[in-house]
């Protein structure tokens, strides 16, 4: 696959993120196990993904390897255990990149057979004042390291250094993928590019009596064609009543005159992850229905995506879609009552219960910290990547409160959202997405 950026800019991103890292975490030792490989059926295995940490950190993307990073050691700050090359085990399961490449080509200060990690991770360890380490899905790694550090415990009296705490990684570590760097974000447009042209592409093709899949399989087709790994997510593409379903992925239902599409799907580029959603009629036609809830849940958009700014609590472009989306399903008597209240009761939630937003990158519910303290919002900083993605769905059967009207008949099997991948820049927001029309026509 052609990238977009040479490998030695890439290389000397994760050169930095390694030394921005090692400025916080000082005399202590950080210690990343790569992703598992994962079974799909018997002995299938689904494609390898690297665990987002570790490619953060290195760009090396091979299963069965650990990265430590010890600022404080004379010799080694940047240690790679990885899978030696074999020329057996590499004709069945892939190219391996090895012991002595991996030095050289990840900018390692040396690398071990990962066999010898028992035998070499001490040394990295014994001088730390404390580890660094995120409890992961391989359990029997997390006891190896903890066996490793109750060792470096119980030697402690006689050595008179070693750690003597464990400290999630995460949070030194999430705080700097909160910002996206420059080869980050040129990743990340590169996925929203290839995503772009799906979502256009889909909206040509909807028209009823075709089906999801196909509009799926086409979505999909052009993620690959140039040269993405594949869908971020599984590709949500729901007509009429199933856009009521959040995470609908059945994509099988032909669809029908009348019906909207809601399309929830966007495309991974090296590791990174476009997430859009477009709703629109598939035969270009709205019913008064589903065209006054459109704009309601565009207008909530809007006014969400203006909150979106340096310094603003995370929450204020939620708070702002809530309160739009609320006022708007008063005005269309929906729901009764005064809209504060209504919003402090969370009247609303039947008909918009999910978030307004998350944070994107690496992950497609990407890491970072929403809260800061119990009462404290993150406040938004240049170089956060949130999606904006208000919703209303009233499902075939919704059940409003007990002081609530009955919803009428005409209203339900309506599911709208509108989701775009929105960047904070040091004066406002740039809207990733904005190629792809979602204006009312
Ligand atoms: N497509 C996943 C999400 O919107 O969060
Ligand atoms: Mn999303
Ligand atoms: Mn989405």
């Amino acid at each position: 696959m052609q990238l977009t950026m040479p490998q030695a800019t890439l290389q000397t991103s994760y050169r930095q993120r390694r030394q921005a890292l090692m400025e916080k975490i000082g005399g202590g030792t950080a210690i990343f196990r790569s992703a598992p490989t994962a079974v799909m059926h018997n002995d299938v295995e689904y494609n390898f993904r690297q665990d987002s940490d570790f490619f953060y950190l290195t760009g090396f993307d091979e299963t069965n390897a650990v990265a430590v990073l010890a600022p404080h050691h004379a010799e080694h700050q940047f240690i790679l255990f990885v899978q030696p090359k074999d020329p057996l085990q590499e004709t069945w399961h892939g190219y391996r990149v090895g012991v002595e490449a991996a030095k050289e080509r990840y900018g390692a200060d040396i690398a071990y057979p990962i066999a010898e990690l028992d035998e070499h991770l001490p040394k990295y360890l014994e001088q730390a004042d404390r580890i660094y380490y995120r409890l992961g899905r391989d359990r029997a790694f997390n006891q190896t390291l903890l066996t490793h550090w109750q060792n470096l415990l119980a030697s402690y009296s006689k050595r008179g250094t070693g750690p003597v705490a464990l400290e999630d990684v995460g949070f030194q570590l999430h705080h700097l993928r909160m910002v996206k760097d420059d080869s980050e974000l040129a990743l990340l447009r590169k996925a929203i590019a290839i995503s772009v042209e799906a979502h256009n592409v889909a909206r040509e093709m909807a028209q009823p009596g075709r089906y999801e899949h196909e509009i799926q399989a086409e979505m999909e087709y052009i993620f690959r064609k140039n040269g993405a790994q594949g869908p971020a997510y599984p590709s949500i593409v729901a007509s009429g009543e199933n856009a009521c379903i959040l995470h609908y992925t059945t994509n099988n239902r032909q669809m029908q005159e009348g019906d909207l599409l809601l399309i929830d799907a966007g495309a991974a580029y090296h590791y990174y992850n476009a997430d859009i959603t477009r709703t629109f009629p598939v035969n270009g036609q709205y019913s008064q229905e589903q065209r006054m809830l459109y704009e309601l849940v565009l207008s909530a958009q809007e006014a969400a995506i203006a909150q979106v700014q340096p310094s603003q609590p995370y929450n204020a472009f939620h708070d702002a879609a809530v309160r739009v989306l609320t006022e708007g399903l008063v005005a269309l008597g929906l729901l009764v009552g005064e809209v504060d209240k209504l919003i402090e009761e969370e009247k609303y939630k039947p008909f918009y219960m999910h978030r307004t937003g998350h944070w994107l990158g690496l992950d497609v519910h990407d890491a970072g910290f929403y809260k800061i303290a119990k009462e404290t919002w993150q406040p938004l900083q240049a170089g956060n990547v949130v999606t904006v993605e208000p919703g209303l769905y009233i499902s075939p059967d919704i059940k409003l409160a007990e002081d609530q009207p009955e919803v009428p008949a005409r209203w339900r099997g309506i599911g709208i959202r509108i989701e775009d991948d929105v960047l904070v820049t040091p004066t406002g927001h740039e809207v990733l997405t904005s190629n792809v029309p979602k204006a009312l026509n």
